[in-house]
């Protein structure tokens, strides 16, 4: 889950690399490495760190020019995370240079060989293995890169997307892909290589994605050629014309990602649903699930994979799903599921949920369980994803490029999406009255409204930050379908502020967590009207005789939590299962503010990366 970034073509390759890896900073900022070819020769700057870190060192140390340039921004797997393990890496020779996302799992053995030859090794990185594994094919059998890389490729066993440029063959970046992404951007005489289209959206509109286990030679002047790495048969590429702009991936004013992408939420919702819902005809139209509604509507189970946050969309889904398409669900971690011996049937529709649609183990579940005969669905966000190509069918959730690496608006965009898909199989199974399926649609159009109004809460979120700021941990409580949202909540503390934080179920805390509560202890209860009020106001009483401080996240106009609790935050109401898209909110705010009090990376929170290409 690195981010790889290279260019050729007429201008100048610097300023391109370094923000096209500024822009993939969201995959990992553990270092960041740039090489850069002048003409005559390779010029390489990296450093443990931030991007910024590297342009600080770039500006003392090595000069900018030239039209031909790669960088890397790491996520530390094999080795820590210092500047010499930063990529990019020199073969031996000092003649080839390369960046790698992934992991080379046999390096090992691959390294003993390459010593057993002479070769020598500064990092302790499989990437080095892999350069010079490239130089020994070159050395040995005499064949031009393109070819050398092939043929090195075919001995590794793991994932990568990777670019290698040869001094002597200045022209051209030779690209491979397995299991990591990476895109070509084609200009006018120029191509950007990246993990995603970001660093080239200012552009070009043109991208060709690779596959798995395809590589290109990337060269001036000349058409991309695609080969499949086994067998170099030719493929035909596919031009992708991208839809993204540059706006939708800077801050527009915003001080962080973060903020801008939860204030972003009222949109991404209805651009989500818009197309889809067509309220006066009293329909839903999703192309992924009418083309196969028998197939989905008649499934025996639903078994949704998930990691992180979309995993917790998957909760909250499996609460839509039984409550209005009466099919029964299971919410799986992608890494658990795919290392049991799962049963599944060709009866069973197996839902993938992923933002970046990368994710490693979301991804090996989905093959699994096509493997095994169940239909694959996805969920995803960024469009043409190794997910979404990789399922059957699938519905995107539209929210728009996610930077941030805390997710938000991708979390309520898939149960906008998952909700719209349970409306529309209760509908076509008859296990929803059309009057309740209006009224879900009108509701639904009514919460891009309401999400604006919980925002209005910020100002109190604030103060109430301010006092919570320096708890060592907090407890979040929710039933029902707010379990879910306690779980995120949680989350987004954790991942931000690196406060200790945990969700229950409100009615668990009885079994274990209520031996932790002091008055030290910060506890936020989700205690909207719709959804087992009564009870979740009977455990914020023993919460508070116990003399935790309760934070209620309550429906507006709420008067007997006021009366309990230390602070109240007011949403608007709404029809219970869609609570989690307004509950959600004052969450996500609250750990963004106490992030931000604690001075913390709100955008790129230590050791964590948005895109998690890796098992
Ligand atoms: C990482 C990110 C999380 C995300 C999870 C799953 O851990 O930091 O924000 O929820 O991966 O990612 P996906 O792209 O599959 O939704």
């Amino acid at each position: 889950m690195c981010g790889i970034v290279g260019y050729i073509g007429h201008r100048e390759a610097y300023p391109i690399v370094l923000k096209g890896l500024q822009r993939l900073e969201y995959r990992g900022y553990d270092s960041a490495g740039i090489a850069l070819y002048d003409g005559k020769d390779l010029k390489m700057s990296k450093t443990k760190g931030k991007v910024a870190d590297l342009k600080k060192r770039l500006e003392n140390e090595i000069s900018t020019n030239g039209t031909v340039g790669i960088g890397h921004t790491r996520w530390a797997t094999h080795g820590e995370p210092n500047d010499v393990n930063s990529h990019p890496h020199y073969s031996n020779s000092g003649d080839l240079v390369i960046i790698h996302n992934g992991i080379i799992e046999n390096y090992d053995a691959l390294k003993k060989e390459l010593k057993k030859r002479g070769y020598t090794f500064k990092s302790e990185t499989d990437t080095e293995v892999l350069v010079n594994l490239i130089e020994d094919v070159i050395k040995k059998e005499d064949v031009k890169l393109g070819k050398a890389v092939q043929i090195a490729l075919n001995q590794t066993v793991g994932a990568y997307a990777i670019a290698v440029f040869n001094k002597k063959k200045p022209d051209e970046i030779v690209v491979a892909r397995l299991g990591s992404p990476l895109a070509i951007g084609v200009g006018e005489d120029e191509f950007f290589v990246a993990s995603d289209a970001s660093p080239f959206i200012e552009f070009t509109n043109n991208a060709i994605y690779l596959e798995d286990g395809e590589m290109a030679v990337v060269r001036r002047h000349k058409e991309v050629k695609i080969r499949k790495i086994k067998d170099d048969s030719l493929v035909d590429p596919y031009m992708h014309e991208l839809q993204l702009n540059l706006e939708q991936i800077e801050k527009g004013g915003y001080e962080h990602f973060m903020l801008k992408e939860i204030h972003e939420q009222p949109n991404a919702i209805s651009d989500t649903y818009r197309g889809r819902m067509l309220v006066e005809k009293g329909l839903i139209r999703m192309a992924g699930v009418d083309d196969n509604m028998e197939r989905i509507a008649n499934a025996k189970r639903f078994i949704i994979v998930a990691c992180g946050t979309s995993w917790h969309a998957g909760l909250v889904a499996e609460y839509i799903f039984e409550d209005i398409a009466r099919i029964p669900v299971e919410v799986e971690y992608a890494s658990e599921f795919r290392y049991r011996n799962p049963v599944i049937s060709e009866n069973d529709v197996v839902i993938a949920i992923s933002q970046s649609g990368e994710t490693a183990d979301t991804m090996a579940a989905i093959k699994l369980a096509k493997e095994k005969g169940a239909f694959a669905f996805g969920v995803c966000n960024v469009v043409g994803s190794s997910i979404s190509r990789e399922t059957n069918a699938g519905a995107y959730t539209h929210a728009g490029p996610e930077i941030g690496v805390a997710s938000t608006k991708a979390f309520t965009t898939q149960i906008t999406v998952l909700t719209l898909m349970a409306l529309k199989l209760g509908k076509f199974k008859g296990t929803i009255s059309n009057s309740d399926f209006q009224f879900y649609l009108q509701e639904m159009e009514r919460i891009p409204g309401k999400i604006k109004k919980a925002l209005e809460s910020d100002e109190l979120i604030q103060k109430i930050a301010f006092t919570y700021k320096d708890a060592p941990n907090c407890l979040y409580l929710g039933r029902g379908y707010n379990f879910p949202v306690a779980l995120e909540g949680a989350l987004k503390l954790k991942e931000i502020s690196y406060i200790h934080a945990e969700g229950y179920p409100a009615a668990e805390m009885k079994h274990g967590p209520i031996a932790l509560i002091d008055e030290q202890m910060p506890v936020v209860v989700i205690a909207t009207k719709k959804g087992h009020y009564e009870k979740v106001v009977s455990n914020i009483q023993e919460i508070k005789s116990r003399k935790g401080k309760i934070i209620a996240v309550v429906t507006e106009g709420d008067e007997e939590v006021r009366e309990l609790a230390d602070h109240v935050i007011e949403v608007p109401e709404t029809i219970e299962s869609l609570t989690p898209l307004l509950t959600t909110i004052p969450l996500q705010l609250l750990s963004y503010h106490i992030a931000v009090l604690l001075g913390k990376n709100v955008d790129q929170p230590r050791n964590l990366a948005k895109s998690v290409t890796v098992e």
